[in-house]
């Protein structure tokens, strides 16, 4: 870095360094990992442009920068994301919680306040940000939380002790719902959906540095929530319900595997805050099949 190590110089060359990387938000970028560096808000930074940078503070900064001119995501690099207004600790053991999945939290947030629906299991995840947050904005409920990375696991049981939650959330490891000890009453989950297709079309961000177990969702995306349509309706208690994430182009395939499963279902998709089909919601999925009763999928 040349000139005077001001926090407006290092900025500065922080911002330039990172559009030669063809970043998409350089001066952000180099804001929020400045203020990392420092131990301070990003107001405070633009609060006091001329303080100098001591040397160790600048050798951390550029070090930073240097990660994320490899296009390494700024969250892993922070060890940090937000979700539904809580911070969540990240690396690169886990998938980075998306804005999307807020909506998949809402809508269980009010099925489980609407149903009184208290044991839930969150499959899939990752660091926690699905089960953490219903945990804290559902105090009456239990979540059994799985994965089948051990690894993922790890970053999940940090993230129930940075909430407080440890106590209602069971981290379970293993495939989608087996291992539940008991049926729940809402299954919530936003498992891995992207295609060999969309894969190739991934930005290095996603494909060099999120777990790829954490995304692949086979050939056609639909691999696991295949499998969990066909396990669902051994884990619910009757009258339960599911919420599934899915990729924008998926529903009408989902819509066709929920009513294989289910076929007295209603079908109802809700769509994300950008008009794309991301959720879809089964109702009433419980034993569906053996009793032959009235089967609801709803799509939002
Ligand atoms: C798309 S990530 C979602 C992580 C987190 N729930 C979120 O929304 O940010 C999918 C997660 O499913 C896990 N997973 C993949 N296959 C699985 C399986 N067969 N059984 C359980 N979990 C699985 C991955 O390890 C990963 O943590």
């Amino acid at each position: 870095m040349k000139g005077e190590a001001t926090l407006q110089n290092a900025l500065h060359w922080g911002e330039q360094n990172l559009t030669q990387s063809a970043l998409d938000s350089p001066r952000l970028d180099a804001e929020i990992l400045l203020a990392h560096a420092l131990g301070m808000t990003i107001t405070q930074l633009h609060a006091h442009p001329q303080s100098q940078l001591s040397s160790a503070a600048l050798a951390f900064y550029l070090q930073l920068i240097e990660r994320r001119a490899r296009h390494e995501p700024v969250a892993y690099i922070v060890g940090q994301k937000e979700f539904y207004g809580l911070d969540f600790f990240v690396d690169n053991r886990v998938l980075i919680p998306r804005p999307e999945t807020e909506l998949l939290v809402e809508l269980s947030v009010e099925m489980a306040q609407a149903r009184s629906l208290r044991l839930i299991a969150d499959v899939g995840t990752g660091c926690g940000a699905i089960a953490v947050s219903l945990a804290v904005h559902l105090p009456q409920a239990l979540v059994y939380a799985t994965d089948a990375s051990p690894a993922a696991l790890e970053v999940a049981v940090c993230n129930c002790r940075r909430h407080g939650v440890e106590d209602r959330v069971r981290l379970l490891h293993g495939h989608l719902l087996e291992p539940l000890p008991e049926p729940v009453d809402l299954i919530v989950a936003n498992l891995p959906y992207v295609s060999q297709a969309e894969w190739a079309q991934l930005p290095p961000e996603i494909s060099r540095y999120e777990p790829r177990e954490a995304l692949n969702g086979g050939r056609d995306g639909l691999d696991h929530i295949r499998r969990l349509l066909a396990q669902a309706g051994r884990y619910l208690k009757p009258g339960g319900v599911v919420l599934l994430e899915i990729g924008a182009t998926q529903g009408p395939a989902v819509v066709a595997l929920a009513r294989h499963h289910f076929p007295a279902a209603r079908v109802e998709i809700a769509q994300d805050y950008a008009g794309l089909d991301r959720i879809v919601m089964v109702k009433g999925a419980g034993e569906q099949r053996s009793r032959g009763a009235d089967m609801e999928v709803v799509w939002f």
